[in-house]
């Protein structure tokens, strides 16, 4: 690449746009009116799928997730539609067997699906293999991931293995996926230079707004050469979302590498979601729309700090906030040093909590000591001796060290059988989506089946403050009793 090749815009409106500032609440109706629009402006890449848009079209919007990508494709043709998938995980929380990850993969590249975005929450990349290969399979982009983060053990070493490791099993690009909205504009100037010095694929930035460094942490990593990097579009854009697309080229203004997009269409593609934006009032939140530098104070996504207040106060724990937060790193350092990004933000959200609430390691979540079980996959480093020896007493299980997924059998032929017996056409497409939300598709085709369409229903309101933020639920057993725990949902 020339150091004067424009640096590209991946587009993320229709996708961590909605997701990071509107609970992904976003309707395919609300996105059609500009989808042709998005498609003209000749961004790189437009991020259309995956991460919490599948969940929420089956729970929230009594939409089928294959129908919303098939209409978008077919409205916007010409750029590359992406999504974001988290590997073995697919868009669930924990792992799926081999063929389940193949026959999804495979689905939605027949569905039109360009690029993948493929991550671990670990950065196993064992994690990660499966779905690079299926994709690869279906003549589709493997996009490799390293999930960002701040920790003694990830240092640019580290990623620059990492890097090397996703381009040595197939990745066709890497993106780097700060997440939290960590990166600092000079390590992203120094992992970009190290990445591009070091791998022959193109890299790839997404950060957000959230501690307000990634517009300039984007200039940085231009400067190094980065081929692309994610921007959105206001209102859903900057706070915890993605840097504007017209506020990146104004920083842009000048620099050799600044691209030319079409800033009257910005302003028009803006004013449509402005009116989405207000329509949709009861899934924003203004702690979304803010910069928060305590972000980089704790290593933690400003979102998990809003959703903690509200996990406190719920749990009438509010005067335990700044306990909680010291509470992350000791929970962090001892299950390895994981990133925060989903599942495992939730899962050391929750144990943070717990160890608060009843003392250090005295409840230990169930997937908390799967982490330490080695059941998600390798640590960045390795787990506390002491909490592993206790897990292993507790559980009466080993850790293992084999890729989860190895355990596990394989799962189509049983759940094609289980979804034809409740009447719904047992396609691929429906067997993976029903793999992830059992519940979730039998309600979409019960309400197709009594002539219920999309858009018929009202997306449900915001019962509490907490689901206002982009909250994700999850089940925790506590001495046999189940809870719901609605922590945040990062990607
Ligand atoms: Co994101």
């Amino acid at each position: 690449m020339s150091a004067t090749k424009p640096v590209e815009f991946n587009n993320t409106v229709l996708r961590d746009g909605h997701q990071s500032l509107a609970a992904t609440r976003m309707t395919t109706k609300e996105m059609l009116p500009v989808v042709a629009d998005l498609d003209s402006i000749g961004f790189a890449a437009l991020e259309t799928w995956g991460g919490a848009t599948i969940d929420s079209c089956l729970r929230y919007l009594n939409e089928n997730p294959f129908d919303r990508l098939d209409t978008l494709k077919k409205l916007a043709p010409k750029t590359p539609h992406s999504m974001l998938l988290r590997g073995q995980n697919l868009l669930q929380y924990t792992a799926f067997p081999d063929d389940v990850v193949e026959a999804f993969c495979a689905a939605s590249a027949k569905h039109g699906m360009d690029i993948f975005r493929i991550f671990d929450a670990l950065n196993d990349t064992r994690n990660l293999k499966t779905a690079i290969n299926a994709v690869k399979k279906a003549g589709k982009h493997a996009q490799g991931t390293i999930c960002y983060t701040v920790s003694p053990v990830h240092t640019l070493e580290a990623f620059i293995k990492l890097g090397t490791e996703l381009q040595e099993i197939g990745a066709d690009s890497v993106c780097i996926k700060d997440m939290a909205g960590l990166i600092s504009p000079s390590m992203a100037y120094d992992l970009v230079k190290a990445l591009k010095s070091n791998l022959h694929i193109p890299v790839v930035l997404h950060s957000h707004s959230t501690s307000g460094q990634a517009a300039a942490a984007y200039y940085a990593a231009t400067e190094a050469g980065i081929d692309s990097v994610d921007t959105s579009i206001v209102p859903f854009a900057n706070g915890t979302g993605q840097p504007d697309t017209l506020r990146m080229l104004a920083v842009l203004e000048g620099h050799p590498r600044c691209p030319a997009y079409d800033r009257a269409r910005l302003v028009a593609l803006g004013k449509h979601f402005e009116k989405v934006y207000a329509e949709m009032s009861k899934f924003t939140s203004t702690a979304n729309e803010r910069t928060d530098t305590a972000t980089l104070a704790y290593q933690v996504p400003g979102g998990m700090l809003s959703n903690f207040r509200n996990q406190l106060k719920e749990q009438g724990m509010s005067d335990r906030f700044n306990d909680v937060l010291k509470e992350i790193p000791v929970v962090r350092e001892a299950l390895g040093w994981i990133p925060l990004v989903t599942p495992t933000s939730q899962i050391v959200g929750t144990q943070a909590m717990l160890n608060v609430k009843f003392g250090r390691w005295k409840m230990l979540s169930q997937p908390a000591m799967d982490v330490a079980l080695g059941k998600y996959g390798r640590t960045p480093a390795p787990v506390n001796a002491d909490l592993l020896k206790d897990v292993e007493k507790k559980t009466g299980q080993q850790a293992v060290t084999v890729r989860g997924a190895d355990l596990l059998q394989p799962g189509m032929e049983k759940l094609r059988a289980e979804v034809k017996a409740k009447g719904i056409e047992p396609s691929d497409e429906n067997v993976t989506l029903y793999a992830m939300f059992p519940q979730e598709v039998e309600k979409i085709y019960k309400n197709k089946a009594a002539g219920i369409a999309p858009y018929d229903i009202a997306p449900a309101p915001a019962k509490k403050d907490s689901d206002k933020a982009k909250a994700s639920r999850f089940a925790l057993t506590l001495g046999g009793k189940r809870h719901e725990v609605t922590i945040e949902e990062l990607n």
